[in-house]
């Protein structure tokens, strides 16, 4: 077992970051919390629920007042305000006050929503986040961010609340489909690229072992993507600068998941965003030929995708790109890598390096 402290240098104490082989420990981190006099509401999805929920139930029988839970489909598609209301309905019908807590177990759907709903719940009440997916392991729980979508728009309404307690327990992974897996790994490999190149070069190394999920690389891996992150974000809690260096790779991926429908997953869609900004930091002279394809094939080992199809409309990737909520006073704030392992937020990309970037996708 590994824990790292965040601190949170606006809105509280901070929490523990906890990686572990398993749910035991978890009661013993409950109580730190002070919480034997609380209530909890479990929100999960109905994938999670089938599989772990009465696992969880029963490692915390004794850790609060009343434990009750609640499944919402599972699916991008539902995370929107009127499963917050679901959400917010049952606090109030089962009387939750201040003192009483979420626990959102399941991936980075589950862990924004149910994040969410803790933000605005009587203007905030505390939550703890049991991430259950890869990338809500190692991005997601980390950090504050909670929201929902807004009919296409991503993550257009939401609050920034951290979470008391991040209980990871990597053994949940082992029933994660391998796409689920591998679009946790585009987030990953992003944490590489953009601030400590010598994992970026162990992901490479290690790609064997990371499919195989082999226990000891899975958990090494996960706790230096968390420390990456968290480090990020405990420098800017509220992404006013560096924090939107985590952003690398989303611009133009979060264009083409509008643009696919959703039907290509997040982390897919940001390797393909990757492809593009260091496509476009290599023109910059940022990176060299061979470390862009280098980037470019890592993806491959990992099951992501390397191209768009050829029939992709990819002015109207780029129309997308540009209605993209992280503007600076209308222009983009585009994050380039400086090198492999540096991140630089940039406003100075123009529409035609974006375009190339994003037309190098067909021609992979
Ligand atoms: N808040 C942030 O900082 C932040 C960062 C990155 C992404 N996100 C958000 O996270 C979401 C994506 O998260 P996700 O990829 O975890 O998706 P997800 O929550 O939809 O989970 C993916 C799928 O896996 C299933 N699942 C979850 N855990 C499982 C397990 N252990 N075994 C089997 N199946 C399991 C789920 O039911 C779902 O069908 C997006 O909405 C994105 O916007 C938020
Ligand atoms: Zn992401």
């Amino acid at each position: 077992m590994h824990t790292l402290h965040i601190n949170d240098t606006i809105s509280g104490p901070g929490y523990d970051i906890v990686v572990a082989e398993g749910c035991d420990k978890l009661p013993e981190f409950i109580s730190a919390l002070d919480l034997s006099e609380s209530k909890a509401l479990i929100v999960t999805d109905s994938n999670v629920e089938k599989l772990y929920l009465r696992e969880v139930q029963t490692v915390l029988k004794g850790s609060f007042k009343k434990l009750c839970s609640f499944s919402i489909p599972a699916g991008e598609k539902n995370k929107n305000l009127d499963k917050v209301r679901d959400i917010l309905r049952i606090l109030i019908v089962e009387k939750f006050e201040r003192r009483d807590i979420i626990i959102a177990l399941g991936g980075g759907v589950i862990g924004d929503m149910a994040g969410f709903a803790s933000a605005v719940y009587l203007r905030g009440i505390r939550f703890i986040q049991l991430p259950t997916t890869l990338l809500s392991d190692t991005d997601s729980s980390v950090g504050g961010k909670t929201g929902v979508d807004l009919d296409s728009y991503k993550n257009m309404v939401g609050a920034f609340h951290q979470p008391s307690l991040v209980y990871i327990n990597a053994s949940f992974l082992k029933s994660l489909p391998k796409r689920e897996f591998a679009s946790g790994m585009a987030e990953i490999i992003k944490h590489g690229l953009i601030k400590d190149d010598s994992y970026y070069e162990w992901l490479i190394n290690h790609f064997n072992q990371i499919n195989d999920q082999e226990p000891e690389v899975l958990t090494e891996m996960i706790q230096r993507s968390v420390a990456i992150k968290a480090a990020v974000v405990e420098e800017d809690p509220t992404e006013k600068g560096v924090r939107a260096i985590l952003n690398f790779g989303h611009t133009i991926g979060h264009a083409i998941e509008k643009y696919m429908e959703f039907k290509l997953l997040h982390g897919e869609c940001v390797a393909l965003g990757i492809i593009a900004a260091s496509f476009i930091s290599y023109e910059r002279g940022y990176l060299n030929t061979e470390e862009f394809y280098e980037i470019r094939d890592m993806l491959l080992p990992f099951n992501l995708p390397l191209s768009l199809d050829e029939g992709v409309d990819t002015k109207e990737i780029l129309k997308i790109t540009k209605l993209d909520k992280k503007m600076d006073s209308g222009r983009i704030r585009f994050i380039l890598l400086k090198k492999i392992g540096e991140a630089v937020i940039d406003t100075t990309v123009t529409d035609e390096e974006l375009l190339r970037g994003i037309n190098k996708l067909k021609d992979n």
